[in-house]
């Protein structure tokens, strides 16, 4: 059955391989088989970073760079948060219903209060009420989202439930977490620590050059090699051949393997070959994003007919809405 999946996408950052080969992978899936809304969650950057000098050029790299790793506008409904206005009104009415306390509690507010100490404001304490306000607008039945933002959806529901009782309707169905974690390969970081990430001598980003990519993979970090057969590899090791295992052919991982066993290996050829693995994924994506991001025609039409599409669905649901706060024509 189709099902109403939507999904909010932050407005910072570059795409690295670690989101293209978990998030990435289940909005291009998610986006044949179901009834997908996926947008650039622009206005919530501004709890954050409030300058307006890299604002659109923020959502431009953001939107460009989904776009040429494989989101498509002929599938998906793609659209930018801040070209809804309906979304804005929403977010008023369910700031009506939003306890502070409840706010204060939530854990992202808590790690911005410490970080960003002089600049608690009220967009910080009600961000998971416009992200309520994003999901809630288009009323979906999945949302995909990583462990940070669970408690974020949590509060969705609970305000969908406190709308529904105090205005006594059924207006908005409770979304649940759309969970494609536990089969997805952790894609490891350069560092030899965590997952990939986008710190720097961790991530490898999709717009990366070959150069660049090459620099990385070398730099990565590994040891002084195995100095008995078939021991266990450290967790740098076995990053570097979960990456390749991702991005190479099996019998490639194969001789590796064989040559780690027998202690033959050496880690700049494994790094070498690792290194023009990851190219032939992502060189052809780069490409696409330059060709896409200085296509500002394209760009225009596919942001124009995904505001109107959007448009249309929070519309419906914000007519409903306003009835049953009671808002009313004279
Ligand atoms: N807060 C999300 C993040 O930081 C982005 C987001 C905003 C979102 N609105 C959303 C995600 C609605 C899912 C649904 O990743």
């Amino acid at each position: 059955m189709k099902e109403i999946v939507l999904s909010g996408i932050r407005s910072t950052g570059h795409l690295h391989l670690g989101n293209y080969f978990g998030a990435l992978r289940n909005f291009i899936t998610m986006q044949a088989e179901h009834r997908c809304y996926f947008f650039i969650a622009d206005l919530h950057s501004l709890t954050t970073h409030p300058k307006p000098d890299d604002f659109h050029g923020n959502v431009h790299r953001v939107l460009t760079e989904y776009l040429a790793a494989g989101l498509d506008p002929e599938m998906a409904t793609i659209f930018v948060q801040s070209d809804i206005p309906e979304v804005a009104e929403l977010y008023v009415l369910l700031n009506m219903i939003a306890y502070k306390g409840e706010l204060e509690r939530t854990a992202s507010f808590k790690d911005k209060v410490r970080k960003q100490e002089d600049n608690v404001n009220a967009g910080l304490l009600t961000y998971p009420v416009l992200m309520a306000a994003d999901i809630l607008i288009h009323r979906p039945a999945k949302v995909p989202v990583g462990k940070d933002q669970e408690q974020h959806l949590e509060i969705t529901r609970t305000l969908a439930r406190r709308f529904n009782r105090l205005y006594d309707t059924d207006v908005f169905p409770e979304p649940t977490a759309f969970n494609f974690g536990s089969e997805l390969v952790k894609i490891p970081g350069l560092d030899g620590a965590g997952k990939m990430g986008k710190s720097e001598g961790n991530g490898i980003f999709l717009a990366d050059d070959e150069k660049t990519i090459h620099k990385k993979v070398m730099r990565a970090v590994t040891d002084s090699g195995p100095t008995a057969p078939n021991s266990e590899m450290p967790d740098p090791i076995k990053n570097i051949f979960t990456l390749l295992q991702v991005v190479s052919a099996p019998d490639v991982v194969a001789h590796f393997r064989a040559a780690y066993n027998n202690c033959t290996i050496r880690y700049g050829d494994l790094k070498k070959q690792l290194a023009e693995d990851i190219c032939k994924v992502t060189l052809p994506i780069r490409a696409r994003i330059q060709e896409i991001g200085a296509d500002a025609g394209y760009l225009r039409k596919v942001t124009q007919r995904g505001a109107a599409q959007a448009r249309e669905s929070a519309q419906a649901t914000l007519k409903e809405v306003r009835k049953a706060v009671g808002i009313r024509e004279f």
